[in-house]
């Protein structure tokens, strides 16, 4: 059974269809697929696992793919050149659809090749990791690493439709699992108190990978999404508190080394820290850690030097006197941006202030 959210963006609407059993030709992708060519793109790691059962999906359309190679270190404009090179080998032209098979990885390459080929052209996204189902494949963030820094080179680019099969979960490895909760424990914590006190009740469910409370989980993530996204595509403002949790995550990242930490995992650390930077009853706080915690995710960032906490979150001696913004909660479920927070708090929390 499969359920549909609208990401409600006018004419550039479109459906997320979430259900078990949608690959294999469970859902028919054909009306999401304008013209006859089709390009899949993948990875080494999902090409072998869900390439041949996502072939129905697209019956009667000619299908070529491409698998790229697996992990961050591809994501860059040599990687995106591969799927540019592919098209022209196949003599794409502008009905063409891309198709974007695995993590979010796989999806922003894949989106910002479509954003770019022939000036943009179609794409479908078939996300198969919890993070990319929740978080990434909806939005149209597309884009690739610079070594100087991640996500620097991208668009937005919409997709046409977002198909998300909640087997796919079945072979994701625990770590990647518990990576992708922390973004949906983050919803829970900006937009839904009440999904925020499901959570805490069905955390040992969603880590056992039971698949009506993954369904709902997701379901619930994507709608609280689509909605932000809805209100502000470009994140000119209210977009910014799904950043909860990722101004000291992105810190984290960085002077951990990219690989070392799992997003999510710095993510979950991050959101903690934010939950202390905000004026919230310590009742509070503690709800956020003990659900990060239950999802199996650290509570606790690494030990980084306040320094580098600083450089990592641009408070380098630089940029002195400016005011970094956080997305602070006022409540579980009630979050917003501001620059004005308790600057003894964060040294605190960073050690500077030891
Ligand atoms: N565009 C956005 O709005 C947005 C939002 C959040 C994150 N991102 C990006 O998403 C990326 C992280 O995505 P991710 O966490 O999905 O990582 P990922 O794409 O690297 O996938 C994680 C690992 O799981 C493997 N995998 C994927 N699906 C699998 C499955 N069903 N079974 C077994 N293995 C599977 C992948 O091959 C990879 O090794 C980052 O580059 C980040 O910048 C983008
Ligand atoms: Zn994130």
């Amino acid at each position: 059974m499969a359920s549909t959210i609208t990401v409600d963006l006018g004419e550039r609407s479109y459906p997320i269809i979430i259900g078990s059993g949608l690959l294999g030709g469970g859902f028919d992708l054909s009306n999401y697929v304008r013209g006859g060519d089709c390009l899949v793109v993948s990875n080494d790691t999902v090409a072998p696992l869900y390439l041949d059962k996502l072939l129905p999906n697209l019956a009667g359309r000619n299908v070529d793919s491409i698998a790229l190679p697996d992990g961050e270190a591809y994501k860059t404009l040599e990687t995106m050149q591969l799927i540019l090179d592919k098209l022209v080998d196949m003599r794409a032209n502008r009905d063409t659809t891309i198709v974007a098979l695995g993590g979010g990885v796989v999806g922003d390459i894949a989106g910002f090749a479509a954003a770019c080929y022939m000036r943009g052209v179609n794409f479908v996204q078939v996300p198969t990791t919890l993070l990319a189902q929740v978080d990434s494949s909806v939005g149209g963030k597309t884009g690739v690493n610079h070594p100087q820094g991640k996500n620097l080179i991208g668009s937005f680019h919409q997709p046409q439709a977002v198909l998300i099969d909640t087997d796919t979960l079945n072979t994701l490895p625990d770590r990647e699992l518990s990576a992708g909760l922390a973004e949906v424990i983050k919803y829970g914590a900006i937009c839904d108190a009440g999904f925020f006190a499901w959570l805490e009740s069905n955390m040992a469910d969603l880590v056992a990978r039971d698949a009506d409370a993954l369904a709902r989980a997701i379901r619930r993530s994507c709608e609280c999404k689509a909605e932000v996204v809805a209100e502000d595509e470009r994140e000119a403002g209210r977009r910014a508190i799904l950043n909860f949790g990722h101004t000291f995550g992105h810190a984290i990242e960085n002077c951990q080394g990219y690989g070392e930490w799992l997003h999510g995992e710095a993510v979950a650390a991050g959101m903690i820290m934010a939950a202390q930077l905000s004026k919230l009853p310590s009742g509070d706080v503690e709800r956020l850690r003990a659900l990060v915690a239950a999802a199996g995710l650290p509570v606790e960032p690494p030990a980084i030097a306040s320094s580098d906490w600083m450089t990592a979150m641009g408070m380098d001696k630089k940029v002195q006197g400016k005011q970094l913004r956080f997305v602070l909660l006022q409540g579980i479920g009630d979050s917003f941006v501001s620059a004005d927070y308790d600057a003894a708090r964060l040294d605190e929390l960073t050690g500077a202030a030891a």
